[in-house]
């Protein structure tokens, strides 16, 4: 086989895995719940289903394609720069059975095109960017649209076999130590990395130590009896304007039922005190920090656990090595509807040591979402430029939720510090600098 036939295959088996938890999602609830709007924050979950494939539209028939428009007249509609979520459900959208037809006859054109496309020659077929891109696109909106059936009240409709149980944890050390040194971060050279995470670049960090895992529900519990919420010491001022505006006592979908329960895809259940706690907006995780005597890592500092080998100097692509996420070493992908246990997956240890640095749940960061030295703008500006700025906080590993194709060393998110719908929890940090220089 030709590098050319090993690509188009790892391309078909990408867009076709994106489209086939695309439909899980989207038929497991009725026709009704895919019209209606769960919640402000989020669009319909038939909006997302034609979004994609519009998408895909755009950028493959069309860009890599030369192909002329299907339907250009719904292009607006499916514009998320256009219109906000609380706004998509007002919009002439197409129904649930046009919205899945259209997606068919994309992708059927899709997969005629991936056939002849000869990749190279120009940026956008370059490794099979643009295809990578909308897989990861795809996968996106499907975490996206999990987040919405989080959101959703009714009865369960979703459901995933536990994740692993969690081996040697108990007697792992609290926290790991990083040295100090520099490292490579971002990417100049991953195919599918979209443009924040190029170029890379050259970091010196300070000496620090990291949690070795993501703070758990108990821990997070004991920062609530303490009455974390309730004293300003712990809070940054917009932290703690917010949590008295929002009146905020505990992370989104829990409740005190005389035990703390959490609200899992509709599903009541006391939280598992060893879990890492999820759904905590940034302003809560640098509060716990503070109240603990912490802080929340840096960027650099997350990268540079997750990646670094101090054995040859190198950056990683992941913790664990250079090959794509198994099952084995990390919690990915919406096999399992929650984070694994604390301590879990040895074999998705970092050098460092620190576990489950990739999965299980999103990792607020210190770091506001800013372009690295050297960043240009690709395919489009409204991919991350726009969103560059104090406003948002960088969010790094990705969650169970998270397909491995969406999910790098070099990967950032980044969202608003007051949301918590999103899948995200956090580990906490120390600087070294002074037992150690
Ligand atoms: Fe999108």
């Amino acid at each position: 086989m030709t590098d050319n036939d090993t690509l188009r295959e790892r391309i078909a088996g990408e867009l076709s895995a994106a489209r086939d938890r695309t439909t899980d999602l989207t038929t497991a609830v009725d026709e009704a719940d895919l019209v209606r709007q769960h919640s402000p924050l989020m669009s319909p979950l038939v909006w997302d289903l034609a979004h994609v494939a519009n998408q895909e539209e755009l950028w493959l028939l069309r860009e890599v394609g030369g192909l002329t428009p299907i339907h250009p007249e719904i292009d607006p509609l499916y514009d998320a720069f256009e219109h906000p979520r609380s706004k998509r459900p007002t919009l002439p959208l197409l129904a649930p059975g046009e919205a899945r037809g259209y997606g068919h006859e994309v992708r059927g054109r899709v997969m005629d095109l991936l056939e002849k496309t000869r990749f190279g020659g120009t940026r956008l077929t370059d490794g099979g960017f643009a295809f990578g891109m909308i897989a990861q696109h795809e996968q996106q909106h499907d975490e996206t649209m999990l987040a919405t059936h989080q959101l959703r009240v009714g009865p369960p409709v979703l459901s995933a076999p536990p994740p692993p149980a969690a081996g040697d944890a108990v007697t792992l050390p609290p926290e790991v130590f990083v040295p100090a040194g520099p490292f490579t971060m971002g990417t100049s050279t991953e195919p599918w990395a979209l443009d924040n995470e190029r170029p890379a670049h050259v970091v010196d960090v300070p000496p620090f130590y990291l949690d070795t895992t993501p703070v758990t529900n108990a821990a997070y519990a004991t920062f609530i009896a303490d009455g974390g919420y309730d004293d300003p010491r712990w809070w940054t001022a917009d932290g703690w304007a917010h949590r008295q505006r929002a009146g905020l006592e505990a992370p989104l979908f829990w409740r005190w039922e005389g035990e703390w329960v959490r609200v899992s895809f509709g599903v009541a259940l006391p939280i598992i005190p060893n879990e890492p706690v999820l759904h905590v907006s940034w302003y809560e995780a640098d509060a716990y920090a503070r109240w603990a005597g912490r802080r929340l890592p840096s960027e650099a500092e997350w990268e540079k656990a997750a990646r670094h080998d101090p054995v040859s100097g190198r950056s990683m692509r992941y913790p664990w090595g250079d090959f794509d996420p198994t099952p084995e070493v990390a919690n990915l992908g919406q096999r399992h509807l929650r984070p694994a246990l604390a301590g879990s997956y040895p074999l998705g240890a970092a050098p460092s040591g620190a576990r489950q640095l990739i999965g299980d749940v999103w990792e607020w960061t210190s770091s506001d979402f800013l372009p690295y030295p050297g960043f240009t703008a690709w395919p489009y500006k409204e991919y991350s430029e726009v969103f560059f700025g104090p406003g948002y906080k960088v969010l790094r590993g990705g969650a169970f939720s998270v397909s491995p194709v969406a999910c790098r060393g070099t990967f950032r998110n980044w969202d608003y510090p007051i949301r918590r719908q999103i899948f995200a929890g956090f580990r906490t940090a120390r600087s070294a600098s002074l037992e150690t220089a």
